[in-house]
């Protein structure tokens, strides 16, 4: 066998005039009768390689046979590349291969789609032919980070006194809010494990018995439905530490975070991470994961419209709605009404807003002041008009978009039409990144379909010390001691200092009506642990498959995962999930009443 000395992608000039051997695939191949010229590929890039009638007869015969995706060994001479043949777009640009051996070890069937052109492939083709896919020097560097990013994990927590534990991953069901997938158990019929959703109470525990500082890089499940910052099975870098308080909490993981970004991006991440309170996010920003790439900041208009003619707005006011919005930097130049009216409106009526009232920012007739003009600006005074650019500080050529509605659904509108306009007005420079560690959650939201308090991060997290007073009197304005990490609008960690007081998570377990006869069944075993010697402790989870897409610049979660599901939640690969067979079932005393075959649609 023709044993590698060396990587494709890595000959250089330093290499010139040695003899090596490759191992590799076939990219592409070109014969001209004379010449053929064969780009053969590896893990670490793709080389030139040459075959010669002339000097090597034999060996350029069996080369006229290869066809893409061959896998070969070739040996042969470094050389220079003729004059004016330089590829520069190739690391291996201005070298050469002359093959004076070669071995094929496997021909390949067509391929169903060529690597170098896959990215515009549909992805469910991609997806079935996965190794053909991974193929992709996009993809195996996606696979790169990824690993590296667990590698500086490890080492950085490893340097701080943490230990890696494993956790199970048949458990008893975890509650992170997701629904769980079920593992029957064969011994106990009629009985089950659940897939983790985290290990947190594992980790918790594992607090309680004095491990000090825990991490481990786990897989968790959530049978949700896949989006595009969402797997079922998905992977976190999971933290918990004791003695400690949410600050140190902060400053410890901002570490890795900062490491992460400085090993693979060369970008020097500002430590501390700036802070944001949850009600400033949401007040500016309308959502608690702020994209702070650039400013375009929500206001509320509400005194101003309250005081207009415009029936939309003096009604919404009055019924205890707010008017707000934003302020869309050269929006009025960019947007016509038509694409405002049609395109942004519906936008905005896609996350809940029953309309978009729109002014474009101009010089008034005279052209000593600006004014505003719009279907509805006649319903507004000179000095209102001036109030809202004033608001705004907005200027010739902006657009300003407002919705009318509760603070809820104005909020869940803009931010999103916020994020959109950012982008489209190219507000931010791509590669920028803004880290912020949003804080000060509500402990608890109100939940008005089952008319109780749901917890907003889990029910472990603990209160502020200051608002435990309000357990009794205004649970809903408790504040928690949660803390998330947010990268450019996305969230990537999330974490809280935990309950250590067994009373005060029985009180919190009351708050979410969660009786004690249900707490017992379910985190029976969690309370009684607290009970025998808890420390103060916290702890946070970074999502790994987000936090890769951040690294390789990519808004799809499948493109970091080896073999991910589809939306669908299938695996296209191995066609999971499947049919079992008759004896499987039996074994598991299950039976199953209808095989319908496809996705079971959510009401
Ligand atoms: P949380 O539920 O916020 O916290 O999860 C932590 C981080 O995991 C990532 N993440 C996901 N990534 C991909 N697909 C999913 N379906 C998915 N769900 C979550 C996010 C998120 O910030 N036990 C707590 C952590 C703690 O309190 O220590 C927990 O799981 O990036
Ligand atoms: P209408 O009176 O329905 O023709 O609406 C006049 C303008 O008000 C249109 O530009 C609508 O998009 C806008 N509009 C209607 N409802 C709302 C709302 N809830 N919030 C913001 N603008 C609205």
């Amino acid at each position: 066998m023709l044993k590698r000395t060396e990587y494709c992608g890595r000959l250089r000039t330093d290499h010139i005039g040695q003899t090596v051997v490759l191992n590799g695939w076939v990219n592409s191949y070109r014969d001209h009768g004379g010449l053929v010229f064969v780009d053969l590929r590896d893990r670490e890039g793709l080389v030139q390689l040459v075959f010669d009638p002339e000097s090597h007869p034999d060996v350029h015969k069996i080369a006229r046979a290869v066809r893409c995706e061959w896998v070969i060994g070739a040996k042969g001479l470094v050389r220079p590349r003729g004059e004016g043949l330089e590829n520069p777009r190739l690391a291996t640009g201005k070298v050469e291969v002359l093959v004076e051996a070669v071995e094929i070890f496997n021909a390949s069937k067509t391929p169903p789609f060529e690597v170098d052109t896959a990215a515009q492939v549909n992805e469910e083709l991609r997806l079935q032919y996965r190794y053909i896919d991974l193929r992709r020097p996009s993809m195996l560097n996606r696979l790169a980070v990824r690993h590296r990013v667990t590698k500086i994990a490890r080492d950085y927590y490893d340097a701080n006194g943490f230990w890696e534990i494993e956790t199970p991953m048949l458990g008893k069901s975890t509650p992170e809010g997701a629904r769980d997938f079920l593992v029957p158990s064969r011994l106990y019929k009629g009985l089950f494990y659940a897939l983790p959703q985290s290990p947190q109470l594992f980790k918790q525990i594992l607090m309680v018995a004095n491990t000090d500082r825990y991490f481990q890089i786990v897989r968790c499940f959530r049978d949700e439905d896949p989006r595009a910052d969402r797997q079922a099975e998905f992977t976190q870098i999971d933290v918990e530490m004791s003695f400690v308080q949410a600050e140190d909490v902060m400053r410890m993981n901002e570490g890795v975070i900062a490491r992460v970004f400085k090993e693979i991006l060369g970008v020097e991440v500002t430590l501390p991470i700036r802070e944001m309170t949850y009600r400033q996010a949401i007040d500016e920003y309308g959502i608690d994961r702020p994209d702070l790439r650039f400013e375009m900041k929500l206001k509320d208009i509400s005194d101003i419209a309250q005081a207009s003619q415009f029936q939309v707005f003096t009604g919404t006011v009055k019924k205890g709605g707010v008017v707000k919005g934003l302020c869309a930097v050269g929006g009025g130049l960019k947007y016509s009404r038509n694409d405002i009216e049609k395109t942004l409106t519906q936008y905005a009526a896609d996350f809940g807003a029953k309309g978009l009232a729109w002014f474009k920012v101009g010089p008034n007739d005279a052209g000593d002041a600006l004014e505003l003009k719009s279907n509805i600006a006649k319903f507004f005074t000179a000095d209102q008009q001036q109030d809202i650019i004033g608001r705004f500080g907005a200027a010739d050529g902006d657009l300003i978009l407002m919705v009318a509605d509760s603070a809820d659904v104005a909020n869940k509108a803009l931010a999103p039409l916020r994020v959109r306009l950012g982008k489209e007005l190219g507000l931010y420079e791509p590669n920028r990144l803004e880290f912020v560690w949003v804080i000060d959650f509500p402990l608890l939201e109100w939940n008005s379909d089952e008319k109780r308090f749901d917890s907003l991060h889990h029910p472990f997290t603990s209160p502020v010390p200051e608002d435990l007073h309000k357990l009794e009197t205004d649970p809903g304005n408790i504040r928690s001691q949660a803390y998330d990490l947010v990268v450019n609008g996305s969230e990537i960690g999330g974490g809280s200092v935990r309950i250590h007081d067994p009373q005060v998570q029985a009180k919190i377990f009351d708050l979410l009506n969660i009786s004690r006869q249900q707490a017992q069944e379910r985190f029976g075993f969690f309370l009684k642990a607290l009970e025998y010697g808890t420390p103060p402790h916290g702890g946070i989870a970074f999502g790994l498959d987000r936090l890769v897409m951040l690294l390789t610049a990519t808004d799809n979660i499948r493109d970091v995962i080896a073999f991910p599901k589809t939306q669908r939640g299938q695996c296209l690969l191995t066609e999971a999930p499947s049919e079992v067979d008759q004896k499987q079932l039996d074994e598991l005393n299950l039976r199953v009443q209808k095989h319908l075959h496809q996705m079971e649609q959510e009401p």
